[in-house]
């Protein structure tokens, strides 16, 4: 496996396979791999020939008060891990390489306010999915991959993504992949590390709620009733719910009478780690 923070050799390795033929998967990660992050990798191996990695923790997606200057980084054992199940090449940029200018400075790609942009994370986080889909613009135009893996964890970035992708008519097929959890039912999360064992006990409440919640608008209960619920079920466990937010599964649109595909998700503070979750689930 070669790893490299230099752009050059990424691109002459995948013109070389592109020359012969051959297809490439892509999983852009900012490091710290769990097993959720591995599953993708397994899950691109499926769809091409060749594996391509990137750990970049981009501090585009960061404001200011969040995490960047704590968040984890353990590149050692993120190669070791890649290496395992079969990635061949890993970009491991610096901030300079992605942002020779600065951030300040260098262009940005803007997602619909109207649709995708006006609920969850483009609400609690202004700023973070232009962070995102800039850096991610920029990894495919680097990478060129034939196919790119994304955790449907991260629901609303794989719209996002997707949007990206169709919007500015990307030859990349995007591909999502379910939520790998701990056995009590917490998302995996790189911020997870940041819990004690006790803490993730309890931050178990999110899937729990986000199960009663679906359960009780598949019976037809009242939205605002069921939310309200949810919402209290997480602070009853000493979580702070930031949302609870039910959209149309594809659009993330607020949801109409006809829709039978929806997507429930969920932030909430544990002290000062933030989570998020989310789950898909059609109502008739
Ligand atoms: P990161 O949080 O490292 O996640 C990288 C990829 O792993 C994302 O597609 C995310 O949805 C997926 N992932 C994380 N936890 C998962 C889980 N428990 N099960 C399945 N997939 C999971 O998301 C980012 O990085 C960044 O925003 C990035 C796209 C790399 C742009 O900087």
């Amino acid at each position: 496996m070669i790893s490299t923070s230099d752009i050059d050799v990424i691109r002459r390795q995948v013109r070389s396979w592109h020359a012969a033929g051959e297809t490439v998967a892509f999983v852009p990660t900012m490091g710290n791999l769990h097993q959720g992050h591995i599953s993708l990798v397994t899950e691109g191996l499926e769809h091409a020939d060749h594996l391509v990695a990137s750990i970049f923790v981009n501090p585009m997606q960061f404001a200011a008060h969040e995490d960047l200057d704590t968040y984890p980084r353990t590149l050692d054992e993120d190669l070791q891990a890649l290496q395992a199940v079969g990635t061949e090449l890993v970009f491991t940029p610096t901030s300079d390489i992605i942002y020779p200018q600065g951030i300040e400075h260098h262009t940005k790609v803007l997602i619909p306010e109207d649709t995708i942009g006006d609920c969850g994370e483009a609400q609690s986080r202004p700023g973070f999915f232009v962070g995102v889909a800039t850096v991610v613009l920029k990894l495919f135009n680097i990478v060129q991959p034939d196919v790119a893996v994304f955790g449907r964890k991260d629901y609303q970035q794989l719209v996002v993504i997707q949007t990206l992708v169709n919007d500015l008519a990307l030859p990349i097929k995007v591909i999502g992949v379910d939520t790998y959890r701990e056995p009590n039912g917490l998302a995996m999360s790189s911020r997870n590390n940041y819990l004690t064992t006790e803490q993730k006990e309890q931050a178990a409440v999110i899937k729990k709620s986000m199960d009663r919640l679906t359960h009780q608008l598949q019976s037809h209960q009242d939205t605002e009733a069921a939310i309200t619920d949810a919402k209290q079920q997480i602070q009853d466990a000493g979580l702070q719910p930031d949302y609870i937010t039910i959209r149309n599964a594809h659009t993330l649109q607020t949801v109409s009478e006809d829709d039978n595909e929806l997507v429930v998700m969920v932030a909430a503070k544990l002290g000062s780690t933030r989570l998020i979750d989310n789950q898909c689930f059609n109502i008739y």
